[in-house]
């Protein structure tokens, strides 16, 4: 049975009638268990299966809206109504999630004029587009500036003086933010780790080469400087480091007051709440902690007589990270006695890398059986290499066999934005959930888009 979506044409298939048993045990309340059935936002994840194919990404519609109400009303009352979340829409960026993120209201934040370009063929207002990048080219600044984008946050000089030629070549005033690093440690993993002063982004304060980035943004005339925007990390746990940047942040706005004297009216705060994968991580209050910044920054902007800015921050990963789910395919299960035992799966590093990149803990269900007897498993990728592995020991069903479908959880953030077609291996389809029914956003890719652009 299938119904026609009102708001942009969709075609949905009705989910089976699941007995909803949500939560129990499980790592999040989307996922359940119908018996031995594992459920995901109330959809039995075999049948979907056999629908879609595999490997398949699911994405629990419902849960991304309120991840995105939950930011909405935490930001009215903790920094009052001029404040904005904005997508960090790197952690998942597809048509759809913008249509979703406009239907909310929120804002945006884009990393390059891919993500530019998605967003506004998706209808998504060109004013609450933030365009960040330490190293935009000459063609993206001429892109975001044509096409109205509400505000470029801008990393370094080269990119100021850049923007500023072609705002003036295009009669335009851009707004703009200035990508400080204010050099706190928000102790998390390298490569997400953006804060500290020896970073590839923005420019640090305690160098002194902030304030004269500020000064030289206040002669540009064909830019307006509204703020200062900041992101120390990813997937951060520690409970002050929001508070500590507030702290700097505050300090150094009030020190360009003094100094320069220009008040800057918007502190972006960057992204980073971190995403529970495992049971054993802690689960984030997000609009706990968001009031505690706040609270923070009036004592800060009290204590410099400094009018309260208009607050933004990026969340990504926490607004989509636990709305998504993984399902593949068994098609072997090895067992060397003495050593270890695998079972390969038909996806792999190609649409989740981030266990060969970051060594990420994610939890894993095998689709159809529960309770019985279990052994441990690397679970593995079909990628001719051996690091292709998507999650180490994993406990699963010992009879396990091919044909049998397993999920990964929480794959909902940098699984698909990062996906490759190593091997050739087309990415898999993004298929959205709600509880009226199922419907696909992203197509499998076919083997023929794999040679699209070959000559
Ligand atoms: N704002 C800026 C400037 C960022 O660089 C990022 C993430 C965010 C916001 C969003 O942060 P979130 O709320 O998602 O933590 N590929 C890595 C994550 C890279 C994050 C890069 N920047 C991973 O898979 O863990």
């Amino acid at each position: 049975m299938r119904y026609i979506d009102k708001v942009n044409g969709t075609k949905y298939n009705h989910p089976v009638k699941m007995e909803k048993q949500r939560g129990r045990n499980m790592l999040s309340d989307n996922i359940g268990r119908s018996g031995s059935r594992l459920t995901f936002a109330g959809h039995d994840v075999t049948h979907l299966a056999e629908q879609y194919g595999t490997p398949l990404y699911l994405m629990d519609e419902e849960r991304i809206r309120r991840n995105c109400r939950m930011y909405l009303q935490a930001f009215r009352s903790s920094f009052g109504g001029n404040s904005l979340p904005l997508y960090a829409s790197k952690a998942a960026s597809f048509k759809q999630i913008y249509r979703i993120m406009a239907q909310e209201g929120m804002g945006v934040d884009t990393v390059s004029s891919g993500e530019i370009f998605t967003a506004l063929s998706a209808g998504f207002p060109p004013e609450r587009i933030f365009f960040h990048g330490n190293s935009k080219t000459d063609a993206d600044i001429r892109y975001g500036v044509a096409s109205g984008i509400g505000c470029f946050v801008v990393d370094n000089t080269e990119e100021l003086l850049a923007l500023n030629r072609e705002a003036g070549c295009q009669g335009k005033k851009q707004k703009v933010l200035l990508r400080i690093t204010p050099g706190i440690d928000p102790h998390t993993y390298d490569a997400v780790n953006t804060g500290m002063v020896d970073s590839k982004f923005g420019v640090p304060v305690e160098t002194g080469q902030a304030i004269e980035f500020v000064a030289l943004a206040l002669t540009m005339e064909n830019l307006q400087l509204c703020g200062l925007h900041c992101h120390v990390g990813s997937q951060v746990f520690d409970e002050d480091v929001f508070e500590r940047t507030v702290d700097l942040m505050v300090r150094f706005m009030a020190q360009v007051r003094d100094e320069l004297g220009f008040t800057l009216e918007e502190l972006n705060l960057g992204g980073g709440y971190g995403t529970r994968y495992q049971d054993s991580e802690p689960q984030v209050d997000i609009p706990a902690r968001i009031a505690e910044v706040a609270k923070r920054l009036r004592e800060q902007c009290a204590k410099y007589a400094f009018p309260l800015p208009r607050i933004l921050m990026e969340p990504g990963r926490s607004i989509v990270a636990d709305a998504g789910m993984t399902l593949y395919t068994v098609s072997s299960v090895k067992r060397i006695p003495g050593y270890k035992s695998y079972v390969a799966v038909d996806g792999g590093m190609t649409d989740n890398p981030r266990y060969a990149l970051y060594g990420s803990r994610y939890t894993v269900y095998h689709a159809e059986k529960s309770g019985g007897k279990e052994a441990v498993f690397d679970l593995v990728g079909r990628c001719c290499e051996s690091g292709d592995i998507i999650q180490p020991k994993v406990s699963l069903p010992e009879d396990t066999c091919r044909g049998d479908i397993i999920a990964v959880c929480t794959t909902g953030a940098y699984n698909y934005s990062m996906a490759s077609n190593y091997n050739r291996l087309p990415r898999p389809p993004i298929v959205m959930l709600r509880e009226d029914g199922a419907y696909l956003a992203v197509k499998r890719e076919s083997l023929e888009d794999l040679c699209a652009l070959d000559i």
